[in-house]
């Protein structure tokens, strides 16, 4: 007979292992599965997000950042840095390393929690007596079945049509993050989230780069007044962004590639470079996990179709992540499987679209939650605004780093906040209280009555309240 579980979980990225965790918490047996290899072939934890994603990427962040620090900003300090030198596969392989910890720090977890883990692919079979019937194929084969089952199988890089990554030259987030020497010149298709943030990396530790985005708008999806004072800052420092373009022939030859593409002004260009990031979106994976077998609804673009608490057409079957309707963020898959967990043991699990935030881990960074100005425009919702920028913050001051501000918008009536957009220092870690103040339904009066330690880059957030009344006190 086969090895039953009350839930088996297909995917061990973010949202797929918390889920398990979860599910295990709440008393059920858990099974995940995930077929994720590391390069010795032994599993690895933690899918896209922590072996080619948001971990080894915040690592190349940091250790870039670190050196052009001490390239370009460390003289201002008084402290002189002389014989600067860059060991490439030492900082590749210290980013291996964190990626490794974080592998082995989920084996632990699963391990902690009696989480039964299978380094397999995982596939649907059939239905059968209430339950779903999956077949494992690792270094052995076998068929488990579960009551439930989670899905989380997870997104991959959308290549350009015609141009298939060989992670060589073209480069989706996966080899971008293991060019072995500083290119010269870099080239990026999509100025997104992986497109600045890789484009940073490498232009930090030297490599000239330009990136070519499609839309006419940068940063689109981000508040406008934000995303033209971070375009302003990256564009002082050295990254080629052309907006509206229009991308043609890539040729992909030996000594690099050659992309053909008609610039806003309708002239046709061509860019040379040694390396050529594609970073166009992602979509979703179900890649080998044969949902035809069950019946299991995709829709056109191959997502797994779920309502608004991650149920599939299938009963007790359930999808969260990358791999359904949604930001693909690992902080929202970590947050449906949660909520998938809490509401198969008949609790009210919730995740709340409006609440969930952004980062991008540029310098200075992006961060932002609920509307912008746009969209309030755009819906006609009266609102209050107030910006405090980090020039005017004492901290910002002491760390040298005063681009940007934070802004915050309220409503015109009630004084509820309705969404903060942040770009400077740390954005990335202001923002989590913004996201709080908005979950408990905040007005920015409540900010701007709360007491911030002094010198924070924090009290920023608190001024940008006191703004939305116009009566910031440092500025
Ligand atoms: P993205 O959706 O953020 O950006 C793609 C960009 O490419 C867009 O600006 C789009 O207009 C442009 N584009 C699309 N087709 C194009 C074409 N043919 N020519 C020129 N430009 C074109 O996607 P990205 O950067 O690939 O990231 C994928 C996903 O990974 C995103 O959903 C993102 O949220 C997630 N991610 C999140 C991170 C974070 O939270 N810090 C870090 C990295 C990725």
């Amino acid at each position: 007979m086969s090895k039953q579980f009350d839930v088996i979980v297909i995917g061990g990225g973010p949202g797929g292992y918390i889920a398990a965790i979860r599910a295990s918490q709440l008393g059920f047996n858990v099974a995940c599965i995930d077929e994720w290899k590391n390069s010795k072939g032994g599993s690895a934890l933690g899918g896209t997000c922590t072996n080619i994603g948001c971990i080894p990427s915040k690592a190349m962040l940091q250790s870039s950042e670190y050196f052009d620090q001490a390239s370009h900003h460390f003289v201002d300090h008084g402290i002189e840095v002389k014989g600067l030198s860059l060991d490439i596969a030492k900082m590749l392989g210290r980013k291996d390393a964190v990626v490794k910890q974080n592998n082995d720090g989920i084996v632990y977890l699963f391990k902690k929690n009696k989480v039964t883990f299978f380094h397999a692919r995982a596939s649907f079979v059939a239905a059968r007596d209430g339950a779903y019937d999956i077949k494992v194929a690792g270094s052995v084969e076998e068929t488990i079945s579960g009551k439930h089952i989670i899905v989380a199988t997870g997104s991959n890089a959308r290549a350009l049509p015609g141009t298939p990554f060989d992670e060589e030259n073209i480069l989706s987030n996966d080899g971008a993050l293991r060019i072995g020497a500083v290119p010269q010149k870099l080239g990026v298709i999509g100025s997104g989230v992986i497109g600045l943030e890789m484009g940073s990396v490498w232009r930090r530790l030297g490599a000239e780069v330009t990136i070519l985005e499609g839309l006419p708008t940068f940063l689109g999806a981000v508040d406008q007044q934000i995303a033209k004072e971070a375009h302003k800052a990256f564009t002082k420092q050295g990254l080629k962004i052309e907006l509206g373009v229009k991308v043609g022939e890539i040729k992909n030859g030996k000594k690099g590639v050659s992309v053909a593409y008609v610039n806003a002004r309708n002239e046709a260009q061509t860019l040379e470079v040694d390396k050529l990031i594609v970073s166009i979106g992602r979509t979703a994976n179900t890649i080998g996990l044969n949902p035809e077998a069950v019946g299991l609804g995709l829709d056109e673009r191959g997502a797994i179709v779920v309502d608004g608490e991650c149920k599939t057409n299938l009963p007790n079957v359930w999808a969260v992540g990358d791999v359904v309707r949604g930001p693909m963020l690992a902080h929202k898959a970590e947050d449906e499987g949660v909520a998938v967990a809490e509401r198969i043991a008949g609790q009210h699990g919730h995740v709340n679209f409006n609440t969930v935030p952004w980062v991008i881990y540029t310098s200075p960074e992006i961060a932002w939650v609920g509307q912008n100005e746009e969209q309030l425009k755009t819906a006609g919702h009266a609102y209050k605004a107030g910006t405090f920028p980090f020039m005017a913050n004492g901290r910002a001051r002491a760390l040298g780093d005063t681009t940007g501000m934070v802004k915050m918008l309220a409503d015109a009536a009630t004084d509820e906040i309705l969404g903060v957009h942040i770009v400077g220092p740390l954005a990335s870690e202001l923002i989590a209280e913004c996201v709080m103040a908005m979950e408990f339904r905040a007005s920015s009066e409540d900010i701007a009555r709360i007491c911030h330690a002094h010198p924070s880059l924090s009290e920023a957030t608190k001024e940008a309240a006191l703004a939305v009344e116009k009566r910031t006190l440092n500025f």
